[in-house]
């Protein structure tokens, strides 16, 4: 059998605006739906989770900017820029190679994870850590990218949008039909836009590659719940938040720039956009990590916070199929897994090479 060929030749026929672009591809996308037995029992619901830590740069980002890259490469682009809390940065470094154009990211000051750091710089971007949050960083890059040759690679470009309705695609193809519910983190609100379109496009007939009317592969479209951090909670809030504040640094946003798309979601699709607190984040992340063998970043938790949240609240019908969209992989911001839930620091036991010392520290002694 043939491997995945990535989600522009995968979906190519439902992605028209690419139609002759040269394809940038990690061979992204294709990332498991994983059912969660243990959060399945917990809410009663059939609980799935869709690992996106899985992509090449072990993010979502991926999708969308094999999307972006490609389309920058037809139109003759040497460079591109994003702002980021760094999943965007460490994706646009990587396919920026791939495609031999250089890379400029702008990252808030001091608040990006070590991983997405690392890859960035891995990849050669040029990297400027600006004095400010990751607003600002957006402000100076939609400017720059209005005033100088480069390509702004942020979910502001449509391309990025469009790669990442995909994973709806993907939920639907392994799903046989969409899920009643489809819970995700919300931070700058491309990806919740993203999925909506993804899965208004499977559930109608929609115009493809050069007009084509394609049928429609879902029967029905989900209710799409977003989470913020109760400290970066613009949305929820009904104003931008001038210092937002999250152990979900990739959430850490102020003012979304696709707030009217992701306000659209939550009411075409009879959702909901709420916040979790950063105890309810660190308790999914523990959560997912040890019941599920699911390793994710906190910003990726704030699903799963929003579901046992909703669920506690008696707001997760019964018997109902759910899926979580866990954004980024755990390797990306590994701290938090060495916290206790007192809040201390796991210390390794140590014990000294012998058998029966390491019998007894495991308590298989007896
Ligand atoms: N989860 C992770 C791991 C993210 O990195 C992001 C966004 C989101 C969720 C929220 O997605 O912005 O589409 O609502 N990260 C961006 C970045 C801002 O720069 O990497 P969104």
């Amino acid at each position: 059998a043939q491997q995945w060929r990535g989600v522009i030749r995968e979906y190519a026929e439902r992605l028209p605006s690419l139609e002759g672009a040269p394809v940038v591809t990690l061979l992204e996308g294709g990332t498991p739906l994983i059912p969660c037995e243990h959060l399945s029992e917990l809410t009663g619901a059939s609980v799935y989770v869709k690992y996106e830590g899985l992509n090449p740069t072990a993010s979502f980002k991926d999708r969308g900017m094999t999307a972006a890259i490609s389309a920058a490469k037809r139109a003759g682009a040497r460079a591109v820029i994003c702002a980021s809390t760094g999943n965007t940065s460490a994706s646009a470094a990587a396919y920026a190679v791939k495609a031999g154009m250089t890379c400029a990211v702008l990252v808030p000051d001091g608040k990006i994870a070590m991983g997405k750091l690392s890859q960035a710089i891995a990849h050669g971007a040029t990297l400027l850590q600006v004095e400010g949050n990751f607003d600002d960083c957006l402000t100076v890059a939609r400017k720059l990218a209005e005033s100088y040759p480069v390509e702004l690679v942020n979910s502001v470009n449509p391309a990025r949008i469009e790669g990442q309705k995909t994973a709806a695609f993907e939920v639907v193809d392994a799903l046989g039909d969409a899920p009643d519910i489809h819970v995700l983190p919300v931070g700058n609100a491309g990806n919740i836009t993203a999925y909506w379109r993804g899965y208004c496009e499977y559930a109608s007939p929609t115009p493809g590659v050069g007009g084509e009317v394609l049928a429609p592969l879902a029967t029905r479209r989900p209710a799409m719940w977003g989470f913020q951090a109760a400290g970066a909670a613009p949305i929820v809030l009904g104003h931008p938040v001038d210092e937002p504040e999250t152990v979900a640094t990739a959430i850490r946003i102020g003012n979304p720039a696709s707030w009217r798309q992701a306000e659209a979601a939550r009411d075409e699709s009879g959702g909901l956009i709420d916040s979790v607190t950063d105890e309810e984040i660190l308790e999914a992340h523990r959560l997912l990590s040890s019941t599920e063998g699911v390793f994710v970043e906190p910003g990726s938790a704030a699903s799963i916070a929003g579901l046992v949240k909703m669920h506690r609240a008696g707001r997760v019908p019964s018997g109902a199929t759910v899926v979580c969209t866990v954004t980024g992989h755990g390797l990306k911001d590994p701290q938090w897994a060495l916290r206790t839930a007192d809040g201390g620091d796991v210390e390794p036991v140590r014990v000294p090479v012998d058998a029966y010392s390491v019998a007894a520290a495991l308590g298989l002694d007896g």
